[in-house]
């Protein structure tokens, strides 16, 4: 694998390859193995033109565990804000030796066009791009689905579990429910390619005013009603920020009102009660805690959101090694 651009590069073998790896990863992580001399002598730059804490800090680690250098490029405070273009930054970047490029961009797209216009041999990894694809967040979410869940899907209990070590293969049969601002949501539109991929049932839930032109072309149930979906008895229960920032930008407020939608859409301690004994609460963070999610949700046992981000540096480890490791330095 060269690069990873979109959830949509990974098909069931390779997304099962890249999550056995982080699971390796992980392994080596909890006996206290810190540092692998992997990718020693590779530069890996973390090329972000998007704010980001949990993305950014957890490639950074990710790739120091690994023994790689890193380089961490901000556009605020570089000479973007000069008006550089991405090509003459990635020109840069090249110039200096990058063989990794960690990308973060406003635009969707941005990151196919860094892999694909010649300007640079680097690997280059998706770390979010536009509305567009956050392939490291489906596969950590994929990782942690698995680690509770594998095997408990109605379709593939026992049947996807590995015979050796009792590790669920895949999510087959497994019911997840995204939850929220789907319109402007990469993690959505990440995980439900990953998700399905692996064999899951995915039901997006959404007022329709933040539900994508196209969405019944998806390989997913799109409901309008939580309360309906949630007695459904979801597995797993993605809760999606709701994305101000880029409402504003695109000039349109925030319909509903943020009352309606935490009382139609939010998952609060009522809600919560009603979920399987099984099921577990994830979010991808940043959360907006009384919006879409309320501390009693996002504070209670089956909340996994911490887990979230401590399993995205084992999975993008896992990335790295496999763009990485086999380059010719
Ligand atoms: N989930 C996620 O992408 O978080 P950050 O924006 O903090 O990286």
């Amino acid at each position: 694998m060269k690069h990873l651009l979109s959830a949509a590069d990974l098909d069931r073998a390779a997304a099962v390859h890249v999550l056995d790896t982080a699971a390796e990863m992980a392994a080596t992580q909890a006996r206290e193995i810190k540092k692998l001399p992997t990718l020693r002598g590779r530069t890996v730059v973390n090329l972000f033109f998007e704010d980001s804490t949990r993305t950014r800090i957890s490639f950074e680690t990710a790739a120091k565990r690994l023994s790689a250098d890193v380089i961490n490029f901000s556009a605020k405070g570089s000479s973007v804000s000069k008006g550089e273009s991405l090509k003459d930054t990635a020109l840069t970047l090249q110039a200096m030796g990058a063989d990794g490029i960690v990308v973060r961009h406003h635009a969707s797209g941005a990151p196919h066009l860094l892999a694909t216009a010649g300007w640079v041999d680097a690997s280059v990894v998706n770390a979010g791009d536009g509305t567009h694809q956050h392939p490291t967040q489906a596969l950590l979410d994929a990782f942690t689905i698995r680690r509770h869940l594998a095997g408990r899907g109605a379709a593939g209990a026992g049947a996807s579990l590995d015979a050796r070590s009792g590790v669920g293969l895949d999510l087959a049969g497994l019911h997840v429910a995204v939850v929220g601002d789907v319109l402007h949501s990469r993690v959505a539109r990440s995980n439900v390619q990953l998700l399905t991929t692996l064999g899951a049932r995915v039901t997006l839930v959404a007022p329709p005013t933040l539900v994508p032109v196209g969405v019944e072309t998806w390989p997913c149930a799109v409901s309008y009603d939580l309360d309906a979906t949630l007695a459904d008895s979801p597995d797993a229960v993605m809760m999606l920020r709701v994305q101000r920032e880029r409402m504003s930008a695109a000039g349109g407020g925030f319909f509903p009102s943020p009352l309606e939608y935490s009382r139609l859409f939010g998952l609060d301690a009522r809600r919560l009660a009603t979920l399987s004994d099984h099921a577990i609460v994830m979010h991808p963070g940043p959360m907006n805690r009384g919006l879409e999610i309320s501390a009693e949700a996002a504070d209670s046992a089956r909340s996994v959101i911490v887990e979230q981000v401590a399993n995205g540096v084992a999975v993008r480890m896992a990335v790295l090694y496999l763009t990485l490791a086999t380059k010719e330095s």
